[in-house]
């Protein structure tokens, strides 16, 4: 049987670069896109590793890479929706321009490459689209209300369109990863302040150091999320969600236990935040 490929958007580092990584050690053909293909060199491992331009805001970017990947290797089995920044900060500070730009690239882009993906896989009548949302497409943290926003649309996004594929046997799923230690929260984290926040420059304080404090302690790897992203793109099943991280698993747990209200209230105790 000849191997199968897979397309990872944003490649250059973190979860995107591990996960090239772990399917190409599988012995996988790897499209893997990124903004500046010359940036990064990839290990072949078993399989083939291609690298292709491709900035998810840009849709002729996008058809070119999908066309390109189509050309070298015949088939895109998975489509791994990865690429995306966080915007932290309160929201009375985020500029228009800052929103619309976090909505570009975390929503509007998983958007842009699952239509480019899709008539291909709609006539090969197979196929898994993987989006890679967080844990605050679940459950909202604080700060984070316009990241929360574009996460939560991944979520909703996902779970409408794997009833939609359905029928043409193309599964859809979606990844809810707690803190994972990449370069997140440094070259991108994005703010939507200056200086140390003016009247929320405490509630920052506080919010920064727990999430501090967490990355440290709870945080999973980028190569723990790329081998929970190979099993749920070849596990066959028909599971839509998946909470990755001993953190976001825990977080679901205590919804579960609590209850919504007892949650929301638990996580503002957690920040400092009541
Ligand atoms: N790390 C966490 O704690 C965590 C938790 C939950 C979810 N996530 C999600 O995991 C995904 C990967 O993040 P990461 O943690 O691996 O962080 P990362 O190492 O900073 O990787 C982010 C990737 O996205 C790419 N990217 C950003 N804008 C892009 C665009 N317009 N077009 C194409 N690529 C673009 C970046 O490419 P450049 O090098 O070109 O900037 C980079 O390769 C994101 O969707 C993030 O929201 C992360």
């Amino acid at each position: 049987m000849s191997a199968k490929t897979v397309l990872i958007t944003g490649c250059s580092t973190g979860i995107g670069a591990a996960t090239v990584r772990h399917f190409a050690e599988q012995g996988w053909n790897v499209a893997a896109t990124l903004r500046k293909p010359e940036a990064v060199q990839f290990e072949q491992g078993s399989g083939r590793v291609e690298k292709f331009a491709l900035d998810v805001t840009d849709q002729q970017s996008v058809d070119a890479a999908v066309a390109r990947t189509l050309e070298r290797f015949g088939q895109i089995d998975v489509l791994i929706n990865n690429a995306g920044y966080g915007l932290f900060g309160p929201f009375e500070s985020a500029t228009p321009e800052a929103i619309s730009r976090e909505f570009r690239t975390n929503v509007d882009g998983v958007f842009a490459v699952t239509r480019a993906v899709l008539p291909h896989m709609r006539q090969r009548g197979s196929g898994v689209i993987v989006n890679v949302a967080s844990l605050t497409g679940l459950i909202a943290m604080p700060l984070y209300s316009v990241y929360a926003a574009s996460k939560y649309a991944v979520v909703g996004f996902s779970e409408s369109l794997s009833h939609e594929l359905a029928p043409f046997d193309i599964r859809v799923k979606v990844m809810a990863p707690g803190a994972v230690a990449t370069d997140f929260s440094g070259r991108s984290l994005a703010r939507t302040f200056e200086g140390d926040g003016g009247p929320y420059a405490e509630s920052i304080r506080k919010v920064m150091g727990t999430f501090q404090a967490n990355r440290a302690s709870a945080g999973a790897t980028a190569e723990q999320l790329a081998q929970a992203l190979y099993d749920a793109a070849t596990d066959g099943s028909a599971q839509v969600r998946y909470v990755v991280g001993d953190d976001a698993l825990a977080a679901m747990q205590m919804r579960k236990e609590l209850g919504e209200e007892a949650l929301l209230l638990g996580i503002r105790q957690r920040f400092g935040l009541a």
